[in-house]
């Protein structure tokens, strides 16, 4: 029951709804007179919206469309530090117990499928500032002198703790990128290029995977071997055929899907795809992958098949957000060089490549889908994967023990 009055002469409110009935809705008690923290202090908003700057109101001829490209590069900083926030979590986890320990796994697969959404929205956040035409950027453009999106400290951060390969990147004007960086900024990027990054420690995350062990379900052996009897006998099929024509045909289609899979057991072939950065993950992680993809529905290896989808997803966006820019940035200097002095159009075009996804092995794991009945069998009263921590360390104290981690919310 509300105590107010029906109407607030002094602010000359109704406090009762149309019907005249007393309005629930009313019911609470104002907090913002108690002495509490406020919201534009909670968010320091007072530094937040004060810092568009229009360089052309500086210079006397404001240029409205300016104020949307600052904010819009503000939000996307915000959205990179959001990311990097994340992800320096998930590494720490797994770089502590983390990968130890499996209870984790939730927390991490979470973060990372936050970072999904995140990209998506920075991918598709290009359209705001696509309203703006090329004209109204250029009527402001000269202002940003050399400033440039390449300078972008936390964009490179994050490129870096994911895994792009700093050999593999595309040279800027023929220099490293972090030629242009200097400073604090410069020793941040090295040290980003130095430290774990997420593909690493999915590495030796996906080289534990359960199965793999030569002495216990030996599941690279398995495979090999059931590989090799099932295009044996495709090759038996095809041979009976009666018709000769369609069976050269098949037979040659036999030979290259046989070639494929010769590669894929072949450890040296490996060691040379990686050197030419064709392949990332190591020899044992890229099995324990294909495990994981194999044996996505037995219960062990959904979170695992999760995760391994939620990390496509974070390249397949990256080159989104990749394609995005670069289409709009044709749309708005067509192929006039950069404010950070590239070509522009053409350098940024050469970016969206293979050589920056990261977890290309992932994407390439369909290249050796099998049949169903060629998948080694799990015998499940031999072969219990265990779900909950496993403990290799005796450092770590014991199975049942709650997480240790300072990130244990
Ligand atoms: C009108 C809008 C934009 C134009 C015309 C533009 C133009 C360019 C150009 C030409 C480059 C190449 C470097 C150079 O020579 O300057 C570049 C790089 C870059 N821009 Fe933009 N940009 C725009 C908006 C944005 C926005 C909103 C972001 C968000 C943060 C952004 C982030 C970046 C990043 C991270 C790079 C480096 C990409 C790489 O080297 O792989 N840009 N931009």
């Amino acid at each position: 029951m509300s105590g107010c009055p029906s109407f607030d002469k002094k602010h000359q409110l109704f406090t009762k709804n149309q019907a005249g009935e007393e309005d629930d809705s009313q019911e609470g008690i104002n907090k913002a007179a108690t002495g509490g923290i406020l919201y534009g202090d909670y968010l320091q908003l007072d530094k937040v919206v004060k810092s568009q700057v229009l360089q052309s109101a500086q210079k006397g001829k404001k240029i409205h469309d300016e104020h949307l490209f600052i904010v819009t590069h503000q939000a996307y900083e915000l959205w990179f530090k959001q990311i990097l926030w994340e992800l320096d979590s998930v590494r720490e986890l797994f770089m502590n117990q983390g990968v130890r320990d499996e209870r984790n796994m939730l927390k991490v697969v979470s973060r990372i499928h936050r970072i999904t959404i995140i990209l998506q929205l920075v991918a598709d956040q290009f359209a705001i500032l696509e309203t703006m035409t090329a004209m109204d950027f250029y009527a402001f453009r000269e202002y940003l002198t050399s400033a440039s999106g390449f300078q972008s400290l936390q964009f490179r951060l994050l490129e870096n703790k994911i895994g792009v390969a700093s050999n593999l990147r595309v040279t800027y004007n023929c220099q490293h990128y972090r030629d242009n960086f200097s400073g604090e900024g410069s020793e941040a990027l090295f040290r980003s290029e130095q430290e774990q990054t997420l593909l690493q420690l999915v590495e030796k995350w996906l080289e534990r995977t359960p199965g793999l062990e030569t002495d216990g379900f030996n599941f690279w052996a398995k495979l090999q071997a059931n590989i090799d009897k099932g295009f044996n006998h495709e090759r038996q099929r095809i041979e009976n055929m009666p018709q000769a024509n369609t069976k050269q045909a098949l037979l040659e289609d036999l030979h290259k899907q046989i070639e494929v899979f010769t590669s894929l057991f072949d450890a040296k072939m490996h060691e040379y795809l990686i050197s030419k950065g064709e392949r990332r993950l190591s020899y044992k992680a890229l099995q324990g992958a294909l495990m994981i993809y194999f044996y996505r529905e037995v219960p062990r290896f959904q979170v695992p098949f999760q995760m391994l989808t939620y990390l496509m997803e974070i390249d397949t966006l990256m080159t989104k957000w990749r394609y995005n820019h670069v289409c709009m940035v044709h749309r708005m200097i067509g192929s006039k060089a950069g404010t950070g002095g590239s070509s522009g159009y053409l350098y940024l075009r050469s970016t969206v490549s293979d050589r920056y996804k990261v977890f290309v092995d992932l994407f390439n794991l369909a290249t050796y889908l099998i049949p169903r009945d060629w998948v080694p069998k799990l015998n499940p009263n031999i072969y219990k994967f265990p779900y909950i921590a496993e403990c290799y360390d005796s450092s770590y104290s014991s199975c049942g023990s709650s997480s240790n981690s300072e990130d244990s919310d």
